[in-house]
């Protein structure tokens, strides 16, 4: 089973996977911990949480943990200093592939039609921001003002278009201890958001070859948009309550885009059975899987589920944001990417904008090395958990016949409206005429005859909006209103 650490404040308060194989023992964390190392999920020098937040987040006594973390010292797994807590020990290099050289064709560009951003009114439900004015503004100046005394001068010039060394190493230790993924910065790629991502990697496949992806049938407007912008026609892939329909996927696609942590929108989680599928598929058919993990920070029960990345490197490119953990203004997202497709990406890359904007990369870099983004990560946790249950509680109070889903991780919940409420058309219209922002699950691609939904957004509002946000969603959906 994998464990998780869940949000809590206080010092130590690093996230940290732990693969505990159902044994919540002393033996249980020890094993997990030294497979973690051996691995290379855990890099040499890795802050790990203190014992009390360990313990915390496992359900253990802290004297478990803390014999464990003991023992492990003592095998010289670990190292332990007064004052700066638990890190993983140093040990030998390891030798990094390299990677292939990539074909020379172009990709066809095709006209935009980019989904609007809505906007206008004073209330806002829509799924796909966190809460603006939580941005860490005090940390951010302190990391960016150290990340810009500590920068060389180099870092000022044209760098490699991978992103600045300084953030794929924090970015590799970082996505290793929390989403498992297994990487090295080298094979790192610091992207203008997922939206540029997406396109560099649809031009890359494009390159070799590819003339189309699959896709999930319902799911951000935009990745089909920039797929075909950049001569992928996408596919739709059914989703069911167990994730996108793999089996669906022939032999003919060349890739496919999924959201296998927490499918965008509808919050379900790709199974077991279509993890262990999907990564077969693109074994034998030599597919690429690319794996939107957007908030993949976001969980709220104990079992998180790893980046699907884990299972097979080599056939799957992962993709994380900075715009739901902190902004999307940021436009910050990375790629861990296989080996033999990584110079096709970085040639895209460099072609696209030479590389992201470096202070900014710095500046995240320091954040998350300082320990800023665990803490600040950490921080939101707790209120995004709170606010989710505040929509369960309301809804359950003022609209009884709602079914609410997809909520045991990330910034949205799925509503499903009773047979004997209103429409989901009058429900829109009065959202509407309330100022309330609030999209239907069609805006997501779901077909005229699903069952009626809502997507409801809920990190979006300030603090001080949330409550009159969520009461005019019940007024809405209010029988007989
Ligand atoms: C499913 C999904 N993936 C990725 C992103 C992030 O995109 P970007 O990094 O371009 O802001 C979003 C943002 O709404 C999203 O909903």
């Amino acid at each position: 089973m994998n464990t998780w650490a869940t949000p809590q404040r206080g010092s130590g308060g690093y996230d940290l996977l732990l693969d505990l194989a159902g044994q919540r023992t002393r033996a249980g964390i020890e094993e997990a911990l030294r497979a973690a190392v051996r691995d290379g999920r855990l890099a040499p020098g890795t802050r790990l949480p203190s014992s009390r937040v360990l313990a915390h987040d496992l359900g253990l006594a802290r004297n478990t943990v803390a014999d464990a973390y003991g023992q492990l010292v003592a095998e010289g797994w670990l190292t332990a200093r007064q004052g700066s807590g638990t890190t993983v020990a140093a040990r030998p290099a390891v030798p990094l592939r390299r990677p292939v050289p990539p074909p020379q064709d172009r990709p066809r560009i095709a006209p935009s039609d980019v989904v609007p951003h809505p906007s206008g009114l004073p209330y806002v439900l829509w799924p796909g921001s966190p809460d603006l004015s939580s941005f860490p503004r005090t940390a951010w100046l302190r990391a960016a003002r150290r990340a810009l005394t500590a920068a060389p001068n180099e870092a000022f010039g044209y760098g490699d278009p991978r992103g600045r060394p300084e953030l794929r190493a924090a970015l590799a230790g970082y996505l290793a201890r929390v989403r498992g993924v297994r990487t090295d910065p080298d094979h790192l790629v610091i992207c203008s958001g997922y939206t540029q991502a997406v396109g560099l990697l649809a031009r890359a496949l494009y390159a070799r070859g590819a003339r189309s992806a699959a896709v999930e049938a319902v799911g951000l407007p935009d990745t089909p948009t920039v797929l075909r912008a950049n001569g992928l026609d996408p596919v739709p892939l059914p989703v069911d309550a167990d994730g996108a329909r793999v089996a669906d996927l022939g032999p003919g696609v060349p890739a496919v885009v999924l959201t296998p942590a927490h499918q965008f929108p509808l919050g379900v989680r790709l199974s077991p059975e279509r993890r262990t599928a999907v990564v077969a598929w693109a074994r034998s058919t030599g597919g690429i899987v690319v794996e939107d993990d957007y908030d993949g920070e976001f969980r709220y029960d104990r079992q998180p589920v790893a980046a699907l990345q884990a299972l097979a490197p080599d056939h799957v490119v992962y993709a994380g944001t900075a715009s739901k953990s902190l902004a999307p203004a940021l436009r910050l997202a990375w790629l861990a990417v296989p080996p033999h497709l990584l110079d096709a990406v970085v040639r895209e890359k460099r072609l696209a904008d030479h590389l992201s904007a470096v202070i900014d990369q710095l500046t995240l870099a320091e954040f998350i090395s300082s320990g800023a983004y665990d803490r600040h990560v950490r921080r939101m946790r707790v209120r995004y958990r709170a606010r989710r249950d505040r929509v369960v509680e309301m809804l359950a109070l003022r609209a009884p016949g709602v079914r609410v889903s997809g909520i045991a991780a990330g910034l949205h919940a799925v509503l499903d409206l009773p047979a004997q409420g209103p429409p989901l058309r009058t429900v829109l219209g009065r959202a509407q005429r309330l100022g309330l922002a609030v999209p239907g699950l069609s805006a997501f691609g779901a077909a005229p005859d699903h069952p009626p939904a809502l997507v409801v957004g809920y990190a979006t509002p300030p603090d001080h909006a949330f409550s009159t946000a969520l009461s005019l969603l019940c007024d809405a959906l209010a029988a007989g209103a």
